[in-house]
């Protein structure tokens, strides 16, 4: 596994939409697998394929500490609910925002081995999964969030919330 770098808010990169997945290929595990690594580094819950300058519909997720999601071709199936609460994101370092995001959701993508899953995923493991996905479409939190801050030294880490990418 190696770091990838993060591409960061500006990067045109970020605004584009990303294309399928036609197969599941070990350049595709092989990419997933760093970009574990990467969102691990930099103490993110999730990770998409534009953030590390590829264009493909991947992103890998990890809403529970261990509990790794590897996300190919995802499509959000089923959504229920609102609510809103605080988001960060690895491409945009230094920043949080409140951001509305279904309570519920239902998702089917592709997995490593190339078999289609179905899952569903409710509050904060909804919202990292919807704040991933939205990287596929060139969305950012910050197109969405009613309110964005910075982060200061001050901050108290807790009001800030999780970096959910
Ligand atoms: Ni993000």
């Amino acid at each position: 596994m190696a770091l990838r770098n993060i591409v960061e808010k500006g990067d045109p990169i970020l605004r584009k939409r990303s294309r399928e997945v036609g197969e599941v290929t070990d350049r595709i595990r092989s990419l997933m697998e760093d970009m574990v690594e990467t969102m691990r580094h930099g103490q993110g819950v999730g990770l998409a394929g534009p953030q590390v300058g590829v264009m493909r519909r991947v992103f890998v997720a990890e809403p529970e500490p261990e509990q790794v999601y590897y996300m190919i071709n995802p499509e959000i199936i089923e959504q229920e609910g609102l609510v809103e609460d605080t988001e960060g994101c690895l491409s945009v370092p230094g920043y949080y925002g409140m951001v509305e995001r279904p309570q519920k959701i239902k998702i089917r993508a592709m997995d490593l081995d190339g078999n289609i899953n179905e899952y569903e995923f409710e509050d904060f493991a909804a919202r990292v999964m919807c704040h991933e996905y939205d990287h596929l479409e060139g969305i950012l939190y910050t197109d969405k969030a009613t309110e964005v801050h910075m982060l200061s030294e001050e901050a108290d880490e807790e009001d800030a919330g999780e970096d959910i990418e």
